[in-house]
């Protein structure tokens, strides 16, 4: 074969003896050549990675060529060419291990705050900066991807995920994932899957049907995938209907492999590999985070099953190939990442940006906000809102390069870091008015000054965390406190950073809330900005705040109080396929804020919506108008109703989300809107013919503000049609 060089980079380099080495060649075939250039060992060594940090508590050092305080490191082949994975959390940002020399970054708002800005741009342009960030540290694999369905509004990594709905969480992290590869490094997607809560996350096992799973949670993979082809996915902790995910056939070979015919490789999480022969032969592709398993179970065990034929030869060349192909498509070999300097200044820009676009206006009763003129005294309340924002703790913990205005250690799953990003001094700059804080610690206190301040911004926080679930209350006396300040000034506005879906007894009572998520390294001015009417709040829930824990199908979290190594089902078959919005409107229990729910200092008028079907499939169109008078974003929803027959029968609730569109307008502008609608959204899965299928019927098609309120609706006939639910040449 002739070599010829490229003009830069590795080609230079080129050895004849290395043609998988030329760019030129496509992935595929550069794979083949590299595998047949392997030794058996060269091949064992590139499916089992290893922790880098040190692990006091199994007396195990990081490998010396991993990147202090990171995740994980899997050893290249210097002998082939084949760069060393450097692997590093997570979806926000470059996290850091605990440890003294955590490296700073930025960190953008939580995911389920950009999947509140249902704005797939800003998700790109997230997922773009944190990737640069992480190649410019040294690491080409980024752990971000965060995609469980939030089917559990307890759980402590919900704000690692991108809410309730498949379609909108599927557009936002793919969005992400996208922007993360576009560095070419690898992004994983996780995690894989049905690890919707973290009590007893190890040792639970989920029991679900395989049609109501592809029509939830698996479908929000299945379209991130299609639509960002992700180098790898990270298989879960917990076991499905028995069966550990990390050694499950079905979900790993037939779903993920067969079935959606995905081409790269699936890595453990850290400590959920369980067995060598079982999780080999079932699909997964590399061990991760030795020694988090119990086991070494890809290292001497491996080889000693490929020797005996337990695992085949075919089957670790399989392995081997997709880690090899995802490194070769996403750029690992041809532009190797070094360390170089980040702008921080650009990145902060773009942090802010993610949060002014993620935040959520729920309540604004008599518009107090934005603060007006007029607003002579301010006093802010609670939450170290003087200092700065919280953040969502765990793995994914970023420790922002504006420093830490608050570290709070030894809380369980901490440590609990609040971002210097102060929201009273970004406040301040922006407002003549005099401005107080108090801690709100003693409740008679902060009641004293509410009485002779002008308005009364509370801070409330819910810290939530990776190994532990929240009970949806505010702790520490924070409901009392609201409760007691709304009592005595009629102006109090209450600002949350939260995890996900709060319990708010005082609902009624405070004029104002304004849903500000765990909001980033910039945080704290995005929430000034919004509050003074800089930025006009454009964001919308992405999941539905229940009034109670009656209304979710399970009110007691299974486990709760978590007992260690407890081992127990979780039954998702009780809602099925119908998470969040769709169980409310199945059960027609009220939220207390609708999936979708958002309101705005400006007002937007929805018209002239008409429905097509033709060969492509089901097309919506219709205008939106700012007849406010300030510029603002709006999110026009379009959710589809089976009018009766076969459909509405399959269907597990009334009604889907099946497109979106942010668009931003000035005062009096509009826009015309043309959305096509994903065929599966109209679709119920067939698992005895593999098999989506479109059931013929009227289809109510409607233009809504939010999951609960439509604006204008019409009617289409839909003929029977069926989409393969298999990718064909994977059998
Ligand atoms: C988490 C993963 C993370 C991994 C590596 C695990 O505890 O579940 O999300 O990527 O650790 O830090």
């Amino acid at each position: 074969m002739a070599l010829t060089s490229a003009s830069s980079g590795a080609a230079e380099q080129l050895q004849p003896q290395q043609p998988w080495m030329n760019p030129a060649l496509d992935a595929d075939s550069r794979t083949r050549l590299l595998l047949e250039a392997m030794t058996r060992d060269e091949k064992l060594a590139l499916v089992f990675g290893y922790y880098s940090s040190d692990a006091s508590w199994k007396k195990f050092k990081k490998p010396a060529e991993g990147l202090e305080q990171s995740a994980g490191y899997v050893g290249g082949i210097s002998r082939l060419g084949i760069p060393a994975l450097m692997e590093t959390d997570a979806g926000t940002g470059v996290a850091s291990q605990p440890g003294e020399n955590a490296r700073l970054r930025t960190a953008l708002p939580s995911n389920l705050a950009v999947a509140a800005s249902w704005d797939p741009d800003l998700a790109y342009a997230g997922g773009r900066m944190i990737g640069n960030e992480a190649r410019m540290s040294g690491f080409n694999v980024l752990l971000a991807g965060g995609i469980n369905l939030l089917r559990e509004p307890r759980n402590g990594r919900n704000f690692e995920y991108g809410g309730e709905d498949p379609l909108l969480a599927a557009n936002i992290v793919g969005a992400q994932i996208r922007g993360i590869q576009s560095n070419h490094i690898i992004s994983t997607i996780k995690h894989f899957a049905l690890n919707d809560q973290e009590t007893n996350r190890t040792t639970l096992s989920v029991h679900i049907d395989d049609r109501s799973a592809r029509m939830s949670d698996l479908l929000a993979f299945e379209l991130a995938i299609a639509q960002s082809a992700p180098g790898a996915v990270m298989c879960a902790y917990n076991r499905i209907n028995g069966n550990y995910s990390c050694e499950n056939p079905w979900l790993l070979d037939e779903v993920l492999k067969r079935d959606w015919g995905y081409r790269g490789f699936v890595m453990s999480d850290w400590g959920a590999t369980h067995s060598t022969i079982p999780a080999a032969n079932a699909g997964l592709d590399q061990q991760s985070g030795f020694p988090f398993d119990a086991s070494p179970y890809f290292a001497d065990a491996l080889k000693e099953a490929v020797e005996d034929g337990y695992v085949t030869t075919a089957r670790l060349d399989d392995m081997t190939t997709r880690i090899l192909r995802a490194m070769l498509v996403n750029g690992l070999f041809d532009d190797p990442t070094k360390a170089g300097d980040i702008d921080f200044e650009a990145h902060a820009g773009v942090s802010r940006a993610a949060a002014e676009g993620a935040m959520v206006l729920l309540k604004n009763d008599r518009h107090l906000l934005p603060l007006g003129q007029g607003v002579r005294s301010i006093l802010i309340v609670g939450s170290h809102a003087d200092a700065g924002v919280l953040s969502g703790g765990g793995s994914s913990q970023v420790y922002p390069v504006g420093g830490v205005a608050l570290l709070q250690p030894h809380v369980k799953g901490g440590p609990r870091v609040y971002f210097r990003s102060s929201p009273m001094q970004a406040l301040a700059a922006r407002t003549q008015a005099r401005i107080t804080y108090d801690p709100g610690t003693d409740i008679k206190a902060a009641v004293k000054l509410a009485r002779h301040s002008d308005v009364v911004i509370v801070f409330a926080h819910q810290w939530t965390a990776e190994g532990i679930d929240s009970t949806m209350r505010l702790d520490e006396e924070q409901d009392a406190l609201i409760a007691a300040l709304a009592g005595v000034n009629a102006k109090t506005a209450v600002v949350l950073e939260t995890g996900g879906p709060l319990l708010m007894p005082w609902v009624d009572k405070v004029a104002a809330i304004l849903e500000a998520w765990y909001p980033g390294s910039s945080g704290g001015e995005a929430i000034a900005r919004v509050l003074t009417g800089e930025v006009n709040p454009a964001g919308r829930l992405p999941v539905t705040f229940p009034r109670s824990l009656e209304q979710l199908p399970r009110p007691h979290l299974d486990g709760f109080p978590e007992q260690r190594n407890a081992r127990f089902t979780v039954d998702y078959t009780i809602e099925g396929a119908a998470v969040g919005y769709k169980w409310f409107d199945r059960r027609r229990f009220e939220p207390m804020f609708a999936f979708g729910h958002g309101l705005s200092y400006s007002r937007f008028e929805l018209s002239n919506l008409s429905a097509d079907v033709d060969d492509k499939g089901l097309s919506a169109r219709f205008a939106v108008r700012n007849t406010g008078d300030r510029a603002g974003g709006y999110v026009a929803q379009v959710y589809v109703s089976p009018v009766g027959g076969a459909a509405a029968l399959a269907w597990e609730a009334p009604k889907r989300l099946c497109g979106f569109r942010k668009v931003s307008l000035q005062p009096g502008a509009s826009a015309d809107v043309r959305l096509s609608i994903e065929p599966r959204i109209l679709a119920v899965y067939d698992e005895a013919q593999k098999i989506w299928i479109i059931e013929s019927g009227d289809y109510d098609v409607s233009l809504s503000t939010d999951s609960r309120n439509t604006v204008t609706h019409t009617t289409v006939h839909i003929s029977r049609q069926i989409i393969p639910g298999r990718v064909t040449g994977t059998e």
